[in-house]
């Protein structure tokens, strides 16, 4: 098993729950982060992405005082999970988003691939099917929304996202490693339940998110599954719930809510609407926390 980890953004939201996730797991997890967020057996390095001498100097550093005092060359990381990133637009200036996701990403890529990294699984976005932080709302193309379908993003975030996937293929492709991206969806951490109650009130919030919705802990299986899974070369997953996150069927959401939009096949009554079956049928993903059952 790949057990030597390079976490970048495992102080955030998401990464928080992925890092004590592979923790539990027997993996050894650095977080590398502007800030720490201290969790049992996980280092952490103060880093910027946005400085690549800070990235390499850390990436070919050793993870604590333990490892410095056995070994006198440093040990090789087996992963990358890159999740450090202005995680959407409006927390910073659009600018600074575009700059920091695809100059921060660009960094950690290369420094993984020089330094002979095998495996790197990045944090994408729904957001790169255009329709999170779009204006006027537009339809998604078809549903459910899948893996092969046009990205158009309309804004800072989202774009950063789709030029981080084809930085990372491109990469790929020189090095033929394994890089996995995630599009995740809308990531719910467990004491956020309760919001799901004003998502079945007014459903329409939900059509930026296509109604998606992710357990940060079961993004946490969704990297595990991807650190186990060798030789796939360059592959990128949608990783959602399988469940829709309103209180309404999947028929009854795209007649009230997607009434011109084409069907790429008969949905099931529960199916949710931003598809997560490549990440089931070829990882073997599948996700435990449904939102009825946390509520
Ligand atoms: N939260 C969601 O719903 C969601 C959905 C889709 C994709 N994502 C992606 O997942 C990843 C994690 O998102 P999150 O919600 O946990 O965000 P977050 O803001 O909670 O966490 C991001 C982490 O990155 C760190 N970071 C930011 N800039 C950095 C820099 N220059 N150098 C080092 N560290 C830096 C932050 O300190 C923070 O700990 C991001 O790449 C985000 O774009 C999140």
């Amino acid at each position: 098993m790949n057990n030597r980890i390079f976490f970048t953004g495992a102080s955030g939201k998401a990464g928080k729950h992925v890092a004590s996730h592979l923790a539990t797991k027997g993996m050894k997890v650095l977080n590398a982060d502007l800030y720490n967020y201290k969790q049992p057996n996980i280092d952490y390095l103060n880093i910027d992405i946005t400085d690549a001498a800070q990235v390499f100097s850390s990436m070919s550093a050793h993870m604590n005082v333990d490892e410095l005092r056995e070994n006198a060359e440093p040990l090789k990381y087996d992963t990358v999970v890159h999740f450090a990133a202005i995680p959407r637009i409006l927390m910073a200036s659009d600018i600074e988003t575009y700059k920091v996701n695809v100059m921060g990403t660009y960094h950690v890529l290369e420094a993984a691939i020089k330094l002979g990294v095998k495996k790197i699984i990045f944090a994408s976005s729904e957001t790169v099917y255009g329709l999170c932080f779009a204006h006027n709302k537009p339809d998604p193309l078809s549903l459910p929304v899948t893996e092969d379908d046009l990205v158009r993003p309309m804004d800072s975030y989202a774009m950063s996202k789709v030029v981080n996937e084809e930085t990372a293929r491109a990469f790929q492709r020189r090095s033929g490693i394994d890089i996995y991206g995630l599009r995740i969806g809308n990531v719910i951490e467990p004491d956020e339940y309760h919001i799901f109650k004003d998502f079945c009130k007014d459903p329409t919030v939900r059509i930026p998110n296509a109604f998606n919705y992710i357990d940060a802990r079961d993004l946490g299986q969704a990297v595990e599954l991807c650190i186990n899974k060798d030789g796939l070369g360059f592959e990128i997953f949608n990783v959602s719930n399988d469940q829709n996150s309103v209180d309404l069927n999947t028929q009854e959401i795209i007649k009230n809510y997607y009434p011109n939009v084409p069907l790429k096949y008969e949905l099931g009554s529960q199916e949710c609407l931003y598809s997560n079956k490549k990440i089931k049928n070829m990882l073997g993903f599948s996700p435990v926390y449904d939102w009825q059952k946390q509520l």
